[in-house]
C-alpha cells in the first residue's frame, strides 16, 4: 500500500464513529464536591485510550460512570450511540487490586463473572481455562490468590475481565502496585494480548511513559473538576521491541509534551 492510501486509511480510522462517547459529563458528589465538569471524550473502537491526570481529578469517577455504576449529574455516556443506563455485558471494569475473591481458586475467580451471567459450569470452566492460558497462568488454576505473586494476581484479574468477553475493558491503574520489571512485562503482555483480543480499552494510569507506550490516544484531564483538556495520538511505530520504542525520538518528545501539560498541577 502506498503512503497516500495509508494516510487516507489512518484518517478514516480516526474519523470513525466511536464505540463510546462521553458527552458533557458532570458529576457532583454530595452537595459540593464537583468531581467532573463538562468532560468530553470519544473512544475509538478497538483502540487503547489512556486517561492521565492529577490525583483526584475524577478518573476513577469517569470509569465508574462509563461502567454504569454511578449516574452522571450532567451529560451522558453513549455506547454505540445508545445512552448508558447501568452496568452491561458490553463493559467490564478492572480495579487496581483486581478484587480477586481470596477464598476462590484462580479458575473460580476467572469463571466468576460468567456464573453471574448464567453460563453453564462446563462452558464457564472451558472459557476460564482459555483465558488463564492466554495470560500465561496455566498450571495455577487451583491456586488461591494468596499463593500467587503480585504480577500473577494482576494476570488472574486480567483473565477474569477478559473472560466476560466485553467489547470494552476499563482498567483503573492496573499495574501500579507491581515493581518496574513486572510492570514492563505486564505492559508488553497486554499489548500482545490486545493483538489477539481486539478490545477497546480505557486505561487509567499515573505514568506518562506507560500511557505513551500503550495508548493509541492519550486523554489528559485537568485538575478537579476534571474534564479532558487535550487528546494526543502517539502513533508510534510499535514494531520494534520495547527498548527500541522507548528510545524513539517521537516517544521521548511525547513524554516531554505531556509532562509539560501536567507539571503545573504539581507545582
Ligand atoms: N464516593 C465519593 N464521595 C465523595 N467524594 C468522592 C467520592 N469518590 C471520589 N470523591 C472525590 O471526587 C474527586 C475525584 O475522585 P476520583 O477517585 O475519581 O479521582 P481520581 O482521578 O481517580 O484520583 P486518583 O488519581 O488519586 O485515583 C476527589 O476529590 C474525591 O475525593
Ligand atoms: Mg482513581
Amino acid at each position: 500500500m502506498n503512503a497516500t492510501a495509508d494516510r487516507a486509511l489512518a484518517s478514516a480510522a480516526t474519523q470513525a464513529e466511536p464505540i463510546l462517547r462521553v458527552q458533557d459529563v458532570g458529576l457532583v458528589y454530595g452537595s459540593s464536591t464537583v468531581a467532573l465538569d463538562g468532560a468530553n471524550l470519544d473512544v475509538p473502537k478497538g483502540q487503547l485510550t489512556a486517561l492521565l491526570g492529577p490525583s483526584g481529578c475524577g478518573k476513577t469517577t469517569l470509569l465508574k460512570i462509563i461502567a454504569g455504576l454511578i449516574e452522571p449529574t450532567a451529560g451522558a455516556v453513549y455506547v454505540n450511540g445508545k445512552p448508558v443506563e447501568g452496568p452491561g455485558p458490553d463493559r467490564a471494569l478492572v480495579f487496581q487490586d483486581f478484587a480477586l475473591l481470596p477464598w476462590a481458586t484462580v479458575l473460580d475467580n476467572v469463571a466468576f463473572g460468567l456464573r453471574a451471567r448464567g453460563v453453564p459450569r462446563k462452558e464457564r470452566e472451558e472459557t476460564a481455562r482459555h483465558y488463564i492460558n492466554e495470560v500465561g497462568l496455566s498450571g495455577f488454576e487451583d491456586k488461591h490468590p494468596h499463593e500467587l505473586s503480585g504480577g500473577m494476581r494482576q494476570r488472574a484479574g486480567l483473565a477474569r475481565a477478559l473472560a466476560v468477553e466485553s467489547d470494552i475493558l476499563m482498567m483503573d491503574e492496573p499495574f501500579s502496585a507491581v515493581d518496574e520489571q513486572m510492570r514492563r512485562k505486564l505492559q508488553e503482555d497486554l499489548l500482545d494480548l490486545l493483538k489477539i483480543e481486539k478490545k477497546t480499552v480505557i486505561f487509567v494510569t499515573h505514568s506518562i511513559e506507560e500511557a505513551v507506550y500503550l495508548a493509541d490516544q492519550v486523554a489528559i484531564l485537568t485538575r478537579r473538576p476534571g474534564r479532558v483538556t487535550k487528546v494526543i495520538r502517539p502513533d508510534l511505530d510499535r514494531s520494534g521491541d520495547v527498548d527500541v520504542i522507548r528510545r524513539l525520538p517521537q516517544y521521548v518528545e511525547l513524554v516531554d509534551e505531556i509532562w509539560a501539560s501536567l507539571k503545573h498541577y504539581v507545582e
